[in-house]
């Protein structure tokens, strides 16, 4: 994996500062630490700024957060660009994460990461003309169960392959945000086979046997 692209002078822009909104919401982060320990909200900073941002984090918040914090600018520029998941350049307001790891690859991450390049021409660390959609190459995203997982901004879409990443795309194109979850309909984590497993337990009301006779002993009564 490359490394993490920085913003040249152009798109930096010269000053930052926090909105109302986000002070307050730095005073309530920055109080569930002692005041000695101030650096540990850093994480919770950067990830405030660049949701503030357009999804990126200028250097001039680097500065803020270091001031704010009593760190050293290098200290959080550390944090910031070990963390795939800050920005330190301007992204589309799509930000396609796709997981390339090897649960997703063996599942078919290469027919996303094809997909994304036929359809919007881009590849990691790119960005199309329009500033409609960025892609970044990321590790496992802790949803191997159901790999191949493509991340859009804070959403995981789930088992996809190639027509399901076309077919996203062309809604996201449009403006318009499909439900996140599982491309093929499963529920949450199940089995893509179905249930697999102590299916005897229910019967064909979805009533376990054991807690039949169990209300059925007690006198019918629902306990
Ligand atoms: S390997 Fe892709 S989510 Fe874990």
């Amino acid at each position: 994996m490359s490394s993490k692209p920085i913003a040249d002078d152009r798109d930096q822009p010269a000053t930052f500062s926090w909105t109302a909104e986000s002070e307050t919401r730095i005073g309530v982060i920055l109080a569930k630490y002692p005041p000695d320990r101030q650096a540990s909200a850093v994480l919770p900073l950067l990830d405030l700024a660049q949701r503030q941002h357009d999804n990126w984090i200028p250097l001039a918040a680097i500065d803020a957060i270091a001031a704010r914090l009593g760190m050293a600018r290098i200290r959080v520029l550390e944090v910031a660009t070990f963390y795939t998941m800050f920005n330190l350049a301007p992204v589309g307001k799509w930000f396609l994460q796709a997981c390339t790891t090897t649960p997703c690859w063996l599942r078919g991450s290469d027919q996303v990461m094809r997909c994304i390049k036929d359809k919007l021409g881009i590849g990691n660390h790119e960005r199309t003309a329009d500033g409609q959609f960025s892609l970044l190459e990321v590790e496992c995203l802790g949803a191997c169960v159901n790999a191949p997982i493509l991340q859009v901004n804070d959403d995981f879409y789930e088992d996809m392959d190639y027509e399901t990443t076309a077919t996203l795309l062309a809604s996201l194109k449009r403006g318009e945000q499909p439900a996140m979850g599982s491309m093929t309909g499963r529920q949450t984590s199940q089995s893509i086979a179905g249930p697999t497993s102590l299916t005897s337990l229910k019967d064909s009301d979805g009533v376990p046997p054991w807690y039949a006779g169990r209300t059925a002993a007690a006198g019918g009564g629902d306990d």
